[in-house]
């Protein structure tokens, strides 16, 4: 088997959650001798070789984040420019996002359900996965940590069932949290999280609270 993964994400590569996810499953590929080439819309100028690499090879998946919920618009825009294949090409997903329940990435995964049929390809499911939003800013060996479960969903992949086996529908992890997990949580962000994201903005050049209302204090310009 040979897997073209395009990375839907408009961020850049250097700063992709995606990008990641991406390498950590190409290696769990390449560990049962499957190949693969990578590609990244975000750069649009390489749009053509992307769709080049979609129409000459017929097992395609695509990964991508949730934005506002469901499909990236950068992404909606390149797949319309994608032309009709037969079912002899494959298209399977990685649908990816910040918060970690899983109904939450259930409206984009219905979306991305429908989209090969509009395409005329065979549909080889969507791995769904929650709680992503810090990969970019680890360093590289805690990244290498949190990765790595995609590196296993790699491996299944390469069995070439695509996404319909149990592991990987188990992958998701909850569908909902327990009230007391949820209490827990709004506890951890507004304490713990709220003092790690302050620093990380610090770190990047921020000089006012994140919460700071610049419309009324009429700082940075407002
Ligand atoms: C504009 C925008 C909208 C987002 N919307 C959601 C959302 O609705 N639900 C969610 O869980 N995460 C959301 N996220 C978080 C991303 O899905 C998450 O951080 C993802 O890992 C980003 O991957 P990327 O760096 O490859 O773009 C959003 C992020 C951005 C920038």
């Amino acid at each position: 088997m040979h897997v073209v993964m395009i990375n839907g994400s408009p961020r850049v590569q250097k700063y992709s959650n995606t990008e990641k996810i991406i390498a950590a499953f190409a290696k769990g590929l390449s560990k049962k001798g499957v190949t693969c080439e990578t590609y990244a819309i975000s750069d649009r100028k390489t749009w053509d070789i992307i769709r080049d690499a979609y129409i000459k090879n017929d097992e395609i998946l695509i990964a991508l984040p949730l934005y506002v919920e469901c499909v990236p618009g950068l992404l909606l825009e390149f797949l319309e420019t994608l032309p009709q294949k037969d079912k002899h090409t494959r298209l399977s997903f990685l649908l990816q996002s910040g918060f970690a329940e899983g109904c939450q990435l259930r409206c984009g995964e219905a979306f991305l359900e429908k989209l090969p049929e509009y395409l005329g390809v065979r549909y080889g499911g969507c791995l769904v996965k929650g709680d992503n939003f810090g990969i970019r800013i680890l360093g590289e060996e805690k990244q290498g940590q949190v990765t790595k479960p995609y590196q296993a969903m790699g491996e299944l992949f390469a069995e070439g069932d695509g996404f319909f086996r149990e592991e990987a529908k188990k992958f998701t992890g909850p569908e909902y949290f327990s009230l007391p997990i949820c209490l827990m949580m709004g506890l951890i962000f507004k304490t713990l999280g709220k003092k790690m994201f302050q620093k990380t903005a610090a770190s990047w050049g921020c000089s006012v609270p994140l919460d700071e209302k610049v419309w009324e204090t009429g700082r940075n310009g407002y």
